[in-house]
C-alpha cells in the first residue's frame, strides 16, 4: 500500500486536531494493522503528551535532536543533526517500557518549536515551506499513514505540513468555526499550493479530502444547523475544484465524551483508556470509515 500523508489542519484551537490524530491513528494501527506515524508539529506538544508520560517526554526532548525541532533547525542553521531512527518513539504508548500499540510510532515535538516561526521569518528562506518534506520524505515511505498534527494557525509550520501532505483533513466543531472561516481555510490551502506550484517538482496538489465533526451533541440544535451549513458549503465549493471531488464529512460524528477528555491525562488513546466508552466506539467506527475513504473512495 502506498503511503498517505495527511495534515490535520484548522486555524482554530481546540477543534479536535490532536484528538483525531491520536485516536484515529491508534485505531488504524491496532485494529487494521496499518503502520502509522504521528508527527507532532505543535509547540504545545499535546500529541506527544497524549502518547508519552511527561517524565519520558521530558527526558526524550532534553536532547532536541530527537524531536521535530531538529528537522527545522537543521535547515535554518545548516546542520545535519536530525536522525529519524533516534528521534522516533516506536510502539506508543508505552507501559513499563513495553510498547502497547506495535504499529503506532510518534515523532515528538518540543516546546522549543515555538522559536522556529521567528527564526524562519528572520532568515526569509525562499524554500522554508519544504523543510519538513525534504527531510522526512524517505521515512514517510515506511508507513501506511503519516498524520501531521498542526498547531492552530496557518503559519510556516502548518504550511510545511500542507506542502508535505497528500491530503488535508479539517476537524470541525459546528458551533465553533463560522463558514466564512471554512472558506478562508480552503482558499488558504489552495492559494498556498498555487503560489508554490512554480517551485514544486513532482509534488501532487494537496487536497482537502475530509471533514471530521467533533464534540457533537445531538440535543443542541446549533450542531445540526452547523453540520447542515457545512454540507451545503461543501456542495457549493466542489464545482470550483478547490477541494477533492470526493471530499466529505466522515461518519460517525465524534460525540463529546468525558472519557476522551480523561484519556489525555492518562496518556492513552481512548480505545486503550476505556474500550467500552462512547468515545472508543465513535473512534473505532470513524477509523473504519476513514480507512475506506482514503483507501477506496478517493
Ligand atoms: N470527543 C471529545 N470529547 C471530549 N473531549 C474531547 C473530545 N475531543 C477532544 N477533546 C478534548 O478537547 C480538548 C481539545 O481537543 P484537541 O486538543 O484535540 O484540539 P486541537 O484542535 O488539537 O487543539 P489545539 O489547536 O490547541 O492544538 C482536549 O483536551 C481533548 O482532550
Ligand atoms: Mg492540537
Amino acid at each position: 500500500m502506498s503511503t498517505r500523508v495527511i495534515a490535520f489542519v484548522n486555524f482554530k484551537g481546540g477543534v479536535g486536531k490532536t484528538a483525531n490524530v491520536v485516536n484515529i491513528g491508534a485505531a488504524l494501527a491496532k485494529y487494521h494493522d496499518r503502520k502509522v506515524l504521528i508527527v507532532d508539529l505543535d509547540a504545545q506538544s499535546n500529541a506527544s503528551l497524549w502518547l508519552m508520560h511527561p517524565e519520558h517526554w521530558r527526558a526524550w526532548t532534553r536532547d532536541l535532536s530527537r524531536t521535530v525541532y531538529q528537522i527545522f533547525n537543521d535547515h535554518i542553521v545548516g546542520t545535519d543533526l536530525f536522525r529519524f531512527s533516534r528521534a522516533v518513539v516506536r510502539g506508543v504508548p508505552h507501559k513499563n517500557n513495553f510498547p502497547l500499540i506495535a504499529n503506532l510510532d510518534l515523532l515528538p515535538s518540543a516546546v522549543k518549536m515555538i522559536s522556529i516561526e521567528n527564526k524562519i521569518h528572520q532568515n526569509r528562506f525562499a524554500l522554508s515551506y519544504s523543510f519538513l518534506y525534504k527531510t522526512m520524505k524517505p521515512y514517510f515511505e515506511g508507513y501506511d499513514y503519516v498524520f501531521l498534527d498542526c498547531p492552530p494557525n496557518l503559519y510556516t509550520i502548518t504550511r510545511n505540513a500542507i506542502f508535505a501532505a497528500d491530503y488535508c483533513v479539517i476537524p470541525y466543531i459546528p458551533d465553533f468555526l463560522s463558514l466564512s472561516g471554512f472558506e478562508v481555510l480552503v482558499d488558504e490551502v489552495q492559494d498556498f499550493y498555487d503560489r508554490m506550484s512554480g517551485r514544486l517538482t513532482g509534488r501532487k496538489r494537496p487536497q482537502v479530502a475530509a471533514f471530521i465533526i467533533n464534540h457533537f451533541e445531538k440535543k443542541k440544535n446549533v450542531f445540526e444547523l452547523g453540520v447542515n451549513e457545512l454540507k451545503l458549503a461543501i456542495q457549493q465549493i466542489k464545482p470550483s475544484g478547490k477541494i477533492h471531488p470526493q471530499a466529505d464529512i466522515l461518519h460517525p460524528y465524534i460525540r463529546f465524551n468525558v472519557h476522551v477528555a480523561e484519556s489525555t491525562s492518562e496518556h492513552l488513546p481512548v480505545i486503550l483508556h476505556n474500550p467500552q466508552s462512547i468515545g472508543a466506539a465513535d473512534y473505532t467506527d470513524l477509523a473504519q470509515n476513514f480507512k475506506i475513504h482514503f483507501e477506496e473512495t478517493l
